[in-house]
């Protein structure tokens, strides 16, 4: 079952580790290293069977390097899954030895792999990992971390939603355009703020519904149900909660002309970004419109960025979102297989240049 996976997959390596004390397998998935060290997430998880975890592996470590690439930033696609058994207790000592033993496998691969957290990782847990190698961003800002990335994301999307109301509107500002955003928690919520100063009209939804009132009552905004978002008539859709939410059942039903959010993975299926565009709407790949979170940790914790850098690198999203676009109405496909040709031509300049 393994190697079926690992031949049919186009990546440069994976480390695989067995943990006995634990029972947990430890995927390190290398996707890419023609831009630079393959970065991405760490994910802790269970799963039925460790095949599965290895393909959640070998898929996002895939994600990653379009990602890093389409965000101009030195660095490859990586991603590593702990399949746990149960995911062990915050600060339990089981927890601490996993850690620490995934810390000296990132440490054996010397700096190909660099990770990050992701799904049951954070800071704290990176802080540990870090007492083994050094090849970890994302820990902790008493430990050299950059702390959070949700304020740079969501100046990202803000961004990507400008871009992507040039193009569909033919103007970049936000004033008097209704946008409806789904989860405002890290980023959504900030991203609300940002879009209220801008002149936005707002509709907030949360599955913490107490949430979305209270940012909604501040903002002079509407909280609307979030069993209903699809529904909810808006010029712009910014998932910001979870992914799959574009598919063959709520394409159809949405309202606005412009999808531009930072929820990971939005697309439930590659045909869906056909879908979108077959409805007439503009869609700001998932991974261009929140790569300020990756532009955040490299950015401030290797690249030695300053507010200023950031802040332009940030802005850059407009540019980049703009090119995908074009490049999407000159070639007659959807703006999702734009990005990755963008991003994959980007990834063979790289490997020429070796
Ligand atoms: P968060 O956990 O702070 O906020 C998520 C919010 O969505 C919460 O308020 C939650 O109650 C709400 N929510 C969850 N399911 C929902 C649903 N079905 N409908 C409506 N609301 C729902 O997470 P954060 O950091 O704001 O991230 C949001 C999304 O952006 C996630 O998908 C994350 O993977 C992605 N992302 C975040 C980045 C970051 O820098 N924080 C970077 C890149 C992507």
């Amino acid at each position: 079952m393994f190697e079926d996976l690992l031949r049919a997959w186009d990546g440069e390596e994976v480390a695989l580790r067995f943990d006995g004390p634990t029972g947990a397998w430890m995927f390190v998935c290398v996707h890419s290293t023609a831009l630079g060290p393959a970065m991405g997430g760490t994910r802790m998880k269970v799963y039925p069977a460790p095949h599965e975890a290895l393909a959640d592996g070998l898929r996002l470590a895939q994600a990653m390097s379009l990602k890093q690439a389409a965000a101009g930033l030195p660095f490859g696609g990586g991603k590593a899954v702990l399949a746990v058994p149960q995911v062990p207790a915050p600060r339990s000592p089981e927890r601490r030895a996993l850690l620490l033993r995934y810390g000296d496998l990132v440490e054996s691969l010397h700096g190909t792999y660099v990770t990050a957290a992701d799904m049951n990782t954070g800071p704290a847990d990176l802080d540990v990992v870090g007492e083994r190698t050094s090849h970890v961003l994302g820990r902790t800002p008493g430990n050299g971390g950059s702390g959070d990335s949700g304020p740079a994301t969501a100046m990202g999307v803000f961004h990507a939603i400008r871009a992507g109301l040039r193009h569909a509107f033919g103007s970049p500002d936000p004033t008097g355009r209704t946008v409806l955003i789904q989860g405002v928690g890290s980023v959504g919520g900030r991203l609300a703020r940002l879009l209220h100063e801008a002149g936005a009209i707002l509709l907030l939804a949360d599955v913490d519904a107490a949430r979305a009132e209270a940012l909604a009552a501040e903002l002079g905004a509407t909280a609307v149900d979030a069993a209903s978002v699809v529904d909810a008539g808006c010029d712009v859709y910014a998932p910001c909660a979870t992914g799959g939410v574009l598919n063959a059942e709520t394409i159809p039903r949405l309202a606005g002309r412009l999808v531009a959010g930072a929820a990971n993975n939005q697309l439930a299926t590659p045909a869906d970004g056909e879908r979108l565009g077959g409805a007439g709407i503009l869609y700001a790949p998932d991974y261009v419109a929140n790569a300020g979170g990756v532009l955040h940790l490299a950015g401030f914790e290797t690249l030695g960025w300053d507010e200023a850098q950031m802040i332009a690198r940030l802005a850059g999203i407009e540019e980049t979102l703009a090119e995908v676009f074009a490049e999407a109405d000159r070639y007659g496909i959807d703006t999702a297989a734009a990005a990755d040709r963008m991003a994959m031509r980007r990834i063979e300049e790289g490997l020429g240049a070796r």
